[in-house]
């Protein structure tokens, strides 16, 4: 049975592509897995609902309370409840640009968000001591949500598609690294490749569709462009735009008329440094943000250590290849071209970060 708040417990998580970090073997090693453009992460796991109507997950079902259960005594007083996330989705990361969120159950596109990719420490556990938190099995977006599905599915196919058809979920092969999902639907089957648009925050899927007659594509709640039908293949465009996680949209609690520190706080997750920088010292993809103002920091190619002050942080915001700090790889950490005032700001911000 499929369904939405399944008490079962799945630990799947497929590597497709390696995670750029020093040689591990093992994806869980590191609880904020990032992808690149040229190199996209796969991950099936469980997904966070961040506030998605019942009809675009009409297939799935809402799961019951069970019986606690212990393997010694069998059954015991109380009860479980089903655990509230998308039990069956593939999750792709392209880097900070872009990841999305594609449900083998409904087969589409159920959201898509910018910033970093997954926090998977609620599943996972903390590396040191690999446990979980206690039925914590759904990981965390990190980032900012830029869509979310709406409406019935966007793939309308005309000859095959009833109230009663659900889509059968086929698989995914890679085409150019990039994942393209195989359902179907009746006798019709569906390809879709998705990939970042050229556009910031755009979205592109790439269709083919065998054993069809007519079928028609419809964005709800979006600006899309769509290529014409050739030969049942064509292509569409989705604007994205930000969306606070739950699927309003956002009001912001900090003024953005002068630089401040809320703002530069709110900068360092919605733009996704957090996926690549801590705040309490730990190296992640990129250096801890601890201590990092004031502090002398090692520069790949320099006999002198540079001061990290206001320049020095504006120069490895905007433009992070001028100084590469030892021992991380160069052009790992994409430019930033951000107002004067929000670089401002997350200086106001890294200033009040001290070494912990
Ligand atoms: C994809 C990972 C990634 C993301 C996302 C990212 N960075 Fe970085 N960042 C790095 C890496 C790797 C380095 C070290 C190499 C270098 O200097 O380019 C770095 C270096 C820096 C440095 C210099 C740090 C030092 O220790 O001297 C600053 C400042 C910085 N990043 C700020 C930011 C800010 C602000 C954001 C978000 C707007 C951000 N980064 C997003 C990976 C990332």
């Amino acid at each position: 049975m499929k369904s939405l708040l399944s008490a079962g417990i799945v630990v799947l998580s497929i590597l497709l592509s390696p995670v750029a970090t020093a040689g591990e073997r093992f994806v869980t090693f590191e609880n904020l897995p990032m992808g690149t453009r040229e190199e996209p992460f796969l991950l099936r796991t469980y997904f966070p609902d961040p506030g998605l109507s019942r009809e675009v997950i009409a297939n799935h079902d809402l799961g019951f309370r069970a019986r606690k259960y212990s393997p010694g005594k069998g059954d015991v007083k109380g009860f479980v409840d089903p655990i509230p996330g998308i039990p069956a989705a593939i999750g792709v990361s392209f880097g900070p640009e872009l990841s999305i969120c594609w449900d083998t159950i409904e087969c589409r596109l159920l959201y898509a968000w910018q910033g970093g990719f997954l926090d998977m420490t609620n599943y996972w556990g903390k590396p040191e001591s690999g446990r979980r938190k206690g039925f914590g099995y759904i990981p965390e977006l990190v980032g900012e949500l830029i869509y979310l599905s709406r409406g019935s599915h966007p793939l309308g196919i005309f000859d095959s598609y009833t109230e009663t058809l659900a889509p059968v979920y086929r698989g995914y092969r890679l085409v150019d690294k990039i994942p393209e999902f195989s359902y179907s639907l009746g006798d019709s089957i569906v390809h879709v490749r998705i990939e970042p648009g050229e556009k910031p925050m755009s979205i592109v899927k790439h269709y083919r569709i065998e054993r069809a007659e007519g079928f028609d594509y419809f964005e709800t709640g979006y600006s899309f462009k769509k290529t014409e039908d050739k030969d049942h293949s064509f292509s569409v465009t989705i604007q994205g735009k930000p969306l606070a996680i739950g699927g309003q949209d956002e009001e912001p609690t900090f003024s953005t008329d002068k630089p401040n520190r809320e703002w530069g706080e709110s900068l360092y997750t919605s733009m996704g440094c957090i996926a690549c920088h801590s705040l309490d010292g730990t190296r992640g993809h990129g250096p801890s943000f601890a201590g990092l103002f004031g502090a002398e920091r090692p520069i790949t190619g320099m006999d002198k250590k540079v001061i990290a002050n206001e320049k020095y942080i504006i120069e490895s915001i905007t433009n992070p290849m001028a100084k590469v700090v030892e021992t991380f790889p160069p052009g790992y950490m994409p430019p930033y071209p951000l107002e004067d005032k929000q670089l401002r700001s997350i200086i106001l911000f890294l200033k009040t970060l001290g070494n912990e």
